[in-house]
């Protein structure tokens, strides 16, 4: 979503504090926003604090011969890919709802030509009310999209449905919303990252040193390109990207019987460093070291191909790409793999430096027409350079 922009509109709520945080980390992810105050959102926080975070004007007044002046509402009201509603009020909707313009939010809203995602927040019982029920309707079926709110403790001190989205919620919604109009729109993806841990006893195991960061940068570019995007992970200390469904397992066996239940997918990309070996019996308890110092032999059996089986399952994805981890030969090896793999595309790196747990890489994109090496760039602009050459593929076929 980086590059995008966002029209916020802040109610007057008490989770209007929220909306602040909201701006903060869509500025972290490189998204623009332009605020506009409602009066009453007004009571709850200041154009100062929210200019401050914007790094611009925050908008409230309809008829401001100043405002209209420098850009008039209507103009406003299209200069953003989304509108974000956030804390929709009962107010908000209802005025949505029935088409009101009586001040600059709902002209605002009446206006504009963009998609509308709203975040309600109210008491428990304004949202169960039949007035909001009815008004959530209307505005569903003209289209605006909904995130939360949730269940909990609310200011009011009564308990349901009505907090607000968290922050981190609104952000997954916004890269969905704005998504659905990426060039993968339509397609189902399907990621693996990080390694996968086989356990040698409770407290033991067999893993390697891969971070994921380069499998989750790809499924959040997929993402972001408008795919519906599933990720498959092995542990690592990564937060889940926005938009994408994380589904966490642990050894090669749960990753296979996870990537079986997510197919079909139209593209795979299996990022994962997938332990090749697992210890053939893993000790219910913790192997003890013997007192006649014997020391224990760990027999390995292989592990499942995942790529493999996938390449020769029923439910082969239309575009299957295999990554090739290689020390020496980079390109030989991964030229050999995606014979032996029957897998359309491989990723080949180097990984005898630092790559895994880096944050750069440096890529070789192995496919029927040959080999193109691409410069060395972060792992996030592998991801997007990815994502761009997989819609290229998948629009052409
Ligand atoms: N892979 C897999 N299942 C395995 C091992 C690897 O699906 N049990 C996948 C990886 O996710 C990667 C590709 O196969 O996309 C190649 O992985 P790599 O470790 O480089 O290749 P290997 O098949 O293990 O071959 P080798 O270790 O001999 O290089």
């Amino acid at each position: 979503m980086r590059g995008k922009s966002i029209l916020l509109i802040i109610g007057g709520g008490i989770a209007a504090y929220k909306a602040l945080e909201l701006v903060r980390r869509l500025a972290e992810r490189g998204v623009g926003t332009r605020a506009i105050l409602t009066q009453a959102g007004a009571q709850f926080v200041t154009p100062l604090s929210v200019s401050a975070l914007t790094g611009e004007k925050t908008f409230g007044d309809l008829f401001s011969l100043t405002d209209e002046a420098q850009m008039g509402h209507i103009q406003l009201s299209r200069s953003a890919d989304l509108v974000v509603v956030a804390p929709a009020t009962a107010d908000l909707m209802a005025k949505m709802a029935g088409g009101l313009a009586n001040d600059l939010a709902s002209t605002a809203l009446l206006a504009t030509n963009k998609p509308v995602l709203m975040a309600p927040a109210m008491n428990v019982r304004m949202w169960e009310s039949a007035a909001v029920k009815r008004n959530r309707a209307v505005l569903e079926k003209d289209g605006v999209l909904f995130v939360g709110p949730n269940d909990g403790e609310m200011a009011c001190g009564e308990f349901g449905p009505g907090r607000m989205a968290e922050p981190l919620e609104i952000l997954a919604a916004i890269e969905q919303a704005l998504a659905v109009q990426g060039p993968l729109k339509g397609v189902k993806a399907l990621v693996t990252a990080g390694p996968t841990r086989e356990p040698v006893d409770p407290v033991r195991f067999l893993a390697n040193h891969s971070s994921g960061r380069q499998g989750y940068a790809i499924a959040q570019a997929l993402a972001s390109a408008g795919a519906q995007t599933t990720l498959i992970s092995g542990p690592v200390g990564l937060a889940p990207p926005d938009g994408v469904k994380l589904q966490r397992v642990t050894t090669a066996r749960e990753m296979l019987a996870a990537c079986e239940a997510a197919l079909p997918a139209d593209v795979m990309v299996m990022a994962a460093a997938v332990a090749d070996w697992r210890p053939d019996i893993a000790a219910n308890s913790k192997i003890k070291k013997s007192t006649d110092r014997v020391v224990p032999l760990i027999k390995l059996v292989e592990n499942p191909d995942i790529l493999a089986s996938i390449a020769t399952g029923a439910q082969r994805p239309r575009l299957l790409i295999g990554f090739a981890a290689e020390t020496d030969d980079v390109v030989a090896n991964a030229v050999a793999k995606r014979a032996r793999k029957g897998v359309d595309w491989i990723i080949a790196n180097d990984v005898s430096g630092d790559v895994m747990g880096g944050e750069r890489n440096r890529v070789h994109l192995i496919s029927e027409a040959g080999v193109e090496d691409w410069p060395e760039m972060t792992k996030i602009e592998v991801g997007t350079r990815l994502a761009a050459r997989i819609a290229e593929k998948l629009g052409a076929a």
